[in-house]
């Protein structure tokens, strides 16, 4: 067996365009001592771009590296560097250039904009390969070389995979084991709905598994719902491409649609439907409802996601969707799940804590383990401590976080997000009295209280508004305050008092209108 010192040495003297298993050989090595998922992408005369998946390393980009490797001389290699970066060089792009020669490594340096790469020279390639704890000593040269803004980890504003997805582990194994099982997953805003299918579709492609080659992914967020026909024709779209079938599809062409298209793929369909809210009450969801259970039919299963009307619709047990989709619902994360989720960015960003058991408390209770919000909190940590030039995180820190501006209106927003003024009364009530259990019951006697009745169903409706402002969150023991932060506010301020008036006068303009 090829020591990686020889490895190395063969690489660094050069390959030509047909000798692509010399930078090879390298790769390999590299991806069995990072434990990385590598993948060749283009190979050619002393150069060779590699992306790679770096999942245990929460730095931003690691989920998705280019890798430039390179030798030669000076003019080729800053060539080939530029013709590299024009490729591949783009926002959040995390790019390392594992130079063989030291005369690579200084033209790759010259030829890409400063900050935006991290280059390991020949030594440095040779401690990797070397090296007992590789990935230690990858993320130590990323700090060293990116300014620690453009790794920051922590993702609010869009859906997560890979390197920062944490928990969820038997909803992801239900989707991947129960393959022919509709699922709805409904539910508040920000919760983790899309994370969970991006993550489910990333596991999939991962193990090279057959069934990614069958998804079909529509998000209807932009599909305005005027007819039955424009909800049929998005679908098409986003299944078969702008096609004159998917152009023309008619709800009666839709099964014969998705049988030719699910026999071009060779098998059937697994269709991933976003932000269904507005259209999973149509003729065009009943019928796919109802080709989803057909025996060897073109669609394998259906995954939904939405909010208030999916969860509707999904309760509902005389509607399709009701009687054919099982209802997934996701809770804030586990305890476990959360401060991993801080633990290892931050200490990939080179920040630890003061008390860890102490301070990761607090930041938990405060964030209800919302994953967003937590999220939301460690980048904010993370900002605070590396201005400062601080590597530690102590209570001092999540009390700043705490009473910024930011924070208090992100944390507070659920209480504006309601939309009925009885139920952002019973909120109100609920934070004054500090109640953090709340069923159908618990809101009857509170409205009670206020001289005013209300019934089952609506002290229901009420929890699921309550639910879908994110002001409670749902777990399988029942309905809890999401955060801490709200009712804290609340109470250290006079939020409340004018907060309930306004709150009252709308209830009795409702009550006489
Ligand atoms: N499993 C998860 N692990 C870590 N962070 C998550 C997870 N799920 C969601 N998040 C965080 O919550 C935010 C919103 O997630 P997203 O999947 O877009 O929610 P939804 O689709 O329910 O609105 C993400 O930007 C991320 O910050
Ligand atoms: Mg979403």
């Amino acid at each position: 067996v090829a020591t990686s010192a020889s490895i190395l040495s063969r690489a660094a003297l050069g390959w030509n365009a047909d000798q692509p298993d010399i930078p090879l050989a390298v790769i390999n090595r590299l991806r069995e001592k990072l434990r990385a998922e590598m993948e060749v992408i283009d190979s050619g005369h002393n150069h060779a771009t590699v992306v790679a998946s770096f999942s245990s390393v929460r730095l931003r980009g690691a989920n998705d590296v280019a890798c430039f490797l390179i030798t030669g001389e000076e003019k080729e290699a800053e060539a080939a560097a530029r013709q590299f970066w024009r490729s591949v060089g783009g926002p959040e792009q995390l790019v390392l250039v594992l130079a063989l020669s030291e005369d690579a490594a200084r033209s790759a340096a010259s030829a890409l904009p400063a900050d935006f790469f991290c280059v390991f020279g020949p030594s440095d390639l040779a401690s990797l390969l070397d090296s007992s704890d590789p990935l230690a000593l990858l993320k130590n040269k990323l700090r060293e070389q990116v300014p620690w803004r453009r790794l920051m980890p922590f993702i609010t504003k869009h859906a997560v995979h890979g390197n920062m997805f944490y928990g969820r582990r038997n909803e992801i194994q239900r989707l991947i084991d129960e393959d022919t099982e509709n699922f709805a997953i409904a539910g508040q805003g920000r919760i983790g709905k899309s994370s969970l299918v991006a993550e489910y579709v990333q596991r999939l492609r991962k193990k090279r598994d057959p069934r990614v080659e069958a998804y079909a992914f529509c998000d209807f967020y932009t599909c305005q719902p005027k007819s039955e026909t424009a909800i049929v024709q998005f679908l098409g779209k986003a299944i078969g491409g702008v096609t004159s079938q998917s152009v023309n599809l008619t709800l009666e062409g839709l099964e014969p649609f998705l049988r030719r298209r699910a026999h071009q793929i060779g098998r059937p369909l697994d269709l991933l439907l976003e932000e269904v809210d507005m259209v999973c009450d149509s003729q065009t969801f009943k019928v796919l409802a109802h080709i989803s259970k057909r025996a060897h039919g073109p669609i394998a299963r259906l995954v939904l996601l939405g909010r208030g009307e999916l969860l509707r619709a999904a309760y509902d047990e005389y509607s399709p969707l009701g009687k054919h989709v099982q209802l997934m619902r996701l809770e804030p994360l586990d305890e476990e799940s959360a401060r991993r989720l801080l633990i290892e960015p931050l200490a990939d960003m080179g920040v630890g804590f003061s008390d860890e058991q102490l301070v990761l408390a607090m930041i938990l209770r405060l964030t209800g383990r919302l994953p967003q919000l937590l999220q939301y909190f460690g980048a904010k940590l993370a900002k605070l401590a590396l201005e400062q030039g601080c590597r530690t995180i102590s209570q001092r820190h999540v009390e700043i976080v705490r009473l910024d501006m930011e924070t208090v209106r992100m944390f507070t927003s659920p209480l504006e997000d309601i939309k009925d003024p009885l139920a952002e009364m019973v909120a109100l009530l609920l934070l004054e009295r500090g109640i953090h259990r709340v069923d159908e019951y618990v809101v009857m006697d509170v409205v009670r209280s206020t001289d005013i009745q209300v019934q089952e169903p609506r002290s229901r409706k009420i929890c699921d508004d309550l639910l879908l402002a994110n002001f409670l969150s749902w777990t399988k023991t029942g309905l809890h305050i999401a955060n801490e932060a709200m009712g804290l506010r609340v109470r250290e301020t006079d939020y409340l008092v004018p907060a309930m008036d306004r709150a009252r006068k709308r209830v009795q303009q409702r009550v006489f209108l």
